[in-house]
């Protein structure tokens, strides 16, 4: 990949014919107070592409820190997704969050889990409803133009076969955010994405909060020989195995650090080393969740 490449610049594919920002800005744990400056920082900056939930309960904020930015609308990718206990409304989901967010329509809207939570109580699984049902419902969504594009997170192989074979499966989604970082690199889903079509977005590519990643040494080394941040290099490895990153900060200056990544790039040899590092961690589980949804092979 040639060293002049400017990965802030980067789009990424769709199977749908679009194209998704390879760098985002994360939002999961950006407290209300914070966020809406930190939206507002990172596309002054130059990002292009936000990520929310309407689980972060962070939605209204994120939207004003768009407008604050006067980035126009048409130049930035929202992605939002669907929470668990909103599975069989569909339609109330997206209608809360575009109002939430105060915008037309947005680019992404993720199943943020494949677990149709009952609402009234958390720890059970709604009866008669299931994943497949809710991706046939978020199937119609792309026809009213509120949405662009419909993917899925945190869906493992085993589960997205199960939602690809099934008959009413009409439209193959066009990214699994998921969780992706040297320590749960996941290199067969991957892969599976890859080759169904899916573009895999990382997901606390950073590590997360107190990650223990920015205290690796072999990184550390690495960053140091490189002249970049650890964080830096975590980016450029997503970036270089062709998934997106939305890296979540809530400070200006590491907003504008992690968008430092043009005219530079990770030799094959570097790619290699931070692949096979044997650490493993996982910032995410389902032990919350009333249905297991990583299977613990690849994820
Ligand atoms: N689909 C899902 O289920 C799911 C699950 C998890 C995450 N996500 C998405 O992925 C995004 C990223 O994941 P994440 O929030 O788990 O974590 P992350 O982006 O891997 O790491 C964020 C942490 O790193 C710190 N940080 C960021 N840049 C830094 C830098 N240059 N130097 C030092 N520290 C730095 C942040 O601190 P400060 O903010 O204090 O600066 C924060 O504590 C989320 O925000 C969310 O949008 C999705």
């Amino acid at each position: 990949m040639a060293s002049t490449l400017e990965y802030t610049k980067l789009t990424f594919p769709l199977n749908t014919g679009d194209k998704i920002p390879a760098v985002g800005l994360g939002t999961w744990q950006s407290k209300p107070g914070e966020v809406r400056e930190a939206v507002k920082v990172a596309l002054q900056r130059g990002y292009r592409h936000i990520d929310t939930a309407l689980a972060y309960g962070n939605e209204k904020e994120v939207g004003m820190g768009i407008k604050d930015s006067g980035v126009p609308r048409e130049e930035i990718w929202i992605t939002t997704k669907l929470d668990n206990t909103w599975h069989h409304v569909v339609e109330e989901g997206i209608t809360s969050s575009l109002k939430s967010l105060d915008v037309d329509y947005v680019d992404l809207y993720l199943m943020h889990w494949p677990s149709s939570t009952d609402p009234d109580d958390k720890k059970k699984h709604l009866p008669d409803w299931n994943f497949v049902k809710t991706w046939a419902e978020m199937q119609k969504l792309p026809e009213s133009g509120r949405v662009k594009n419909i993917g899925v997170s945190n869906f493992a192989i085993k589960n997205l076969e199960i939602l690809l074979n099934d008959e009413s499966c009409k439209t193959v989604p066009a990214v699994n955010q998921i969780e992706l970082h040297p320590n749960n690199p996941s290199p067969k889903l991957v892969t599976y994405c890859k080759m169904k079509g899916i573009h895999p977005t990382a997901y606390s590519c950073l590590g997360s909060t107190d990650s223990p990643l920015y205290k690796n040494k072999d990184l550390i080394e690495l960053a140091e020989k490189k002249g970049k941040t650890v964080q830096q290099v975590l980016l450029m490895w997503g970036l270089q195995r062709e998934t997106s990153v939305i890296p979540k900060s809530v400070t200006a200056s590491r907003i504008e650090k992690n968008f430092e990544l043009d005219g530079w790039e990770l030799s094959d040899d570097e790619m290699n080393k931070i692949s096979a590092m044997p650490e493993r961690f996982k910032v995410c589980g389902d032990a919350w969740l009333p249905v297991k949804v990583f299977f613990g092979d690849d994820e």
